[in-house]
């Protein structure tokens, strides 16, 4: 064999290796509070690798350190997403493992769609307290805005930070006995029920609701729903009429057996005494 043929085999097979690296298949961007994480499939295996390649829509590609020839199926780009309100879109290259060079001039790739963070992450679920007011007919809500990954001077930043006057927040609220619903929507995070019922417990769940964005990614994660208690309860509230007459019945009926009780003894105690008084005065 002479050294064009060695050549053209070795190139064949370089060739018919890098074919057989699979595609990246599903690519999805899963966002969370700005924590976000290009996924996809299949896992590698020990044959080949991953490199992405992510960039504003007609931008430059940029790779980050973490996932260049990297042996998983996910990359975090997170911190990598500098810009936003940016659209961006992510090639996911099969590349071969680390540490194995390659004369490929060109790995299969496949492109992600397209992502814009602050259109696209998932708002997760807020956590807020209540306070009552003294009479009970207003509550007020106080709601914690979530943490997003992002950061500016170590310190974590709120989709408050990052939304501003685009964040709302809608209640959702009931009677606790009912299940008739009412929502609100509020510009603050601090959000005052007013012309409540006194003395009746509601339930509330928040959530984020940013008006701005398409309508399937307007709402945010629905809060854990927490209650106001009714310390106060009138007795009337506590027990029904019924129980409550029922109630009174038994105690009215407890008095009138306790007088006839008093009664009687009383009328056997005087005719004892007067046919006692008898027989004294027959004995004289
Ligand atoms: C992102 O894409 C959407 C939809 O194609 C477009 O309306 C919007 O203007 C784009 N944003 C930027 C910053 O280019
Ligand atoms: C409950 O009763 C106490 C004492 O009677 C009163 O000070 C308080 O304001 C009442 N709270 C509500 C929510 O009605």
């Amino acid at each position: 064999m002479n050294a064009a043929a060695l050549y053209l085999l070795l190139t064949l097979c370089a060739c018919s290796a890098s074919d057989s690296y699979p595609k990246a298949q599903n690519i999805i961007w899963q966002s969370t509070n700005f924590k976000t994480v290009l996924t996809w499939e299949p896992k590698p295996t020990d044959a080949y690798s991953y490199t992405v390649e992510y960039s504003v829509i007609g931008a430059d590609r940029q790779r980050n350190p973490h996932c260049i020839r990297s042996s998983t199926s996910w990359c975090d780009l997170s911190s990598s997403l500098t810009d936003l309100k940016a659209n961006y879109t992510a090639d996911v290259l099969s590349e071969p493992p680390r540490g194995v060079t390659s004369d490929l001039t060109e790995p299969p790739y496949s492109t992600s769609p397209r992502f814009c963070p602050y259109k696209d992450t998932d708002i997760g679920r807020p956590d807020f307290k209540l306070q009552v007011s003294e009479d009970g007919s207003k509550i007020t809500l106080y709601v914690t805005d979530p943490l997003t990954n992002l950061f500016q001077d170590g310190r974590q930043r709120t989709i408050r930070d990052i939304f501003s006057d685009d964040l709302q927040y809608l209640v959702t609220y009931r009677k606790s006995e009912s299940t008739g619903k009412k929502q609100h929507k509020s510009k603050d995070s601090v959000i005052e029920l007013t012309g409540l019922d006194k003395g009746e417990s509601y339930c509330f769940n928040v959530q984020a609701y940013i008006p701005s964005r398409r309508t399937d990614k307007q709402l945010g994660e629905m809060s854990q729903t927490h209650c106001s208690n009714v310390e106060n309860k009138s007795i009337f509230d506590v027990y029904s009429t019924g129980s409550i007459a029922a109630g009174v019945l038994l105690v009215l009926l407890l008095i009138g057996a306790a007088i006839a009780v008093a009664v009687v003894c009383y009328r056997r105690r005087t005719n004892a005494r007067m046919n006692g008084q008898d027989k004294v005065t027959q004995g004289v």
